[in-house]
């Protein structure tokens, strides 16, 4: 498929597919060739601007030949049975996070992912982003020394509005969650892929200000296999809501990652501006403002996925990992308890 440009269906034209189009856009080697949403009225609006296809179902989509790849970017509860058809049907699969709803879901669709041979791929941008490279390096090679504290900080802001326009959003069925399932497992996947799986968490997950039914506030904390302690805050109710922060302290030195920007590097016999960025930091309040690089990254490991046979870096069992360690957080809040994550070695 080296040299193939690879067709993609977007399924769910709401806004995360718009971050879609215009990654999938941003490549010489994919195309968009057509959109369902069971509301025409938004498959209609990213078809007609696009000149694409308007399929009438899931199925007439996935019949289609010309179709390589389709994106999942409808409400998470969907998920894993849209993403089972599609790759039943020999698609290649980006699944927008989380993976699914339910751990019991999302093993269904690692299963079938291991089974057909396509490529799955769960939207992970922060994996992909350059100070997040940089700060794994590090720490592959021990240049922090011994990983002692981390401190995982999402507090953010979701009007009322945001979930009256979705309602979706903010119930366990259809949202998996909230403030850290929703929002937050964006930094909850980052601590897996730096730091590996977790031994044992223990938290606190409430609804405090917004009339939902997940939480918008929540705490926990995480003891790593490696040894590291960690604590985690995310909640969607505080006014006005700050960006994400992740403190990374070991021996010998402390790393600062603010949204997806380093913030701070302070690191034995290392000069202390080295890797420092600029970030406007647009987006923690504001989802529609993510910025493009974020997709342009997943759809670029994505596609070198299906046209190499690699894996993707962010697979189906890193989306389940990540929905693991949020159930067991709520979990343990249910039951005072602390609670032994479950994970599937990669
Ligand atoms: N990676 C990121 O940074 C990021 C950002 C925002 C949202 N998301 C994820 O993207 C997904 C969608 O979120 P959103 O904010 O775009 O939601 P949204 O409500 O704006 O859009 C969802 C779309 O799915 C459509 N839909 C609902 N049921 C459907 C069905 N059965 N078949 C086809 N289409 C259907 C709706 O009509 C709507 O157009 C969620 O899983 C969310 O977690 C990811």
């Amino acid at each position: 498929m080296d040299n193939k440009v690879v067709k993609f269906g977007i399924i769910g034209c709401g806004v995360a597919a718009n971050f879609h189009v215009r990654a999938i856009n941003n490549f010489e080697d994919a195309e968009l060739y057509g959109v369902y949403d069971k509301n025409e009225v938004n498959a209609k609006r990213i078809a007609q601007e696009q000149g694409v296809k308007l399929f009438s179902s899931i199925e007439e989509m996935l019949q289609d030949e010309n179709i390589d790849a389709v994106t999942i970017c409808t409400p998470s509860g969907l998920h894993a049975q849209q993403a089972l058809m599609a790759i039943k049907a020999k698609k290649h699969v980006l699944i927008e996070k989380p993976l699914a709803t339910t751990e019991e879901d999302s093993l269904k669709v690692v299963k079938e992912a291991e089974k057909c041979g396509v490529t799955v791929d769960v939207v992970a941008q922060l994996r992909l982003s350059k100070s997040v490279r940089r700060i794994k390096r590090a720490l592959n090679e021990g240049r922090l020394g011994k990983l002692t504290l981390v401190e995982l900080q999402m507090v953010y802001f979701r009007s009322d509005e945001y979930y009256k326009v979705a309602p979706w959003r903010g119930t366990f069925e259809m949202d998996g969650g909230g403030a850290m399932m929703n929002q937050g497992i964006h930094g909850m996947d980052l601590l897996l892929y730096l730091f590996g799986p977790a031994e044992k968490t223990f938290g606190f997950a409430e609804t405090m200000a917004r009339n939902i039914e997940t939480e918008d506030t929540a705490a926990a904390v995480i003891k790593f296999k490696s040894g590291a302690i960690c604590t985690v805050t995310a909640t969607t109710s505080v006014y006005p809501g700050s960006p994400r922060i992740l403190r990374i302290c070991g021996t010998k030195g402390t790393v600062v990652l603010t949204e997806d920007s380093i913030t701070e590097w302070s690191v034995e016999g290392e000069s202390m501006d080295r890797y420092l960025s600029e970030s406007s930091y647009t987006s923690f309040n504001k989802p529609e403002a993510i910025p493009e690089s974020a997709h342009n990254t997943v759809v670029r490991d994505f596609l070198d996925s299906v046209k190499e046979g690699k894996k993707p870096v962010s697979e189906a069992a890193d989306g389940f990992n990540a929905v693991s360690l949020i159930k067991s957080i709520y979990k343990a809040s249910q039951t005072g308890q602390s609670v032994k994550p479950v994970f599937i070695k990669k």
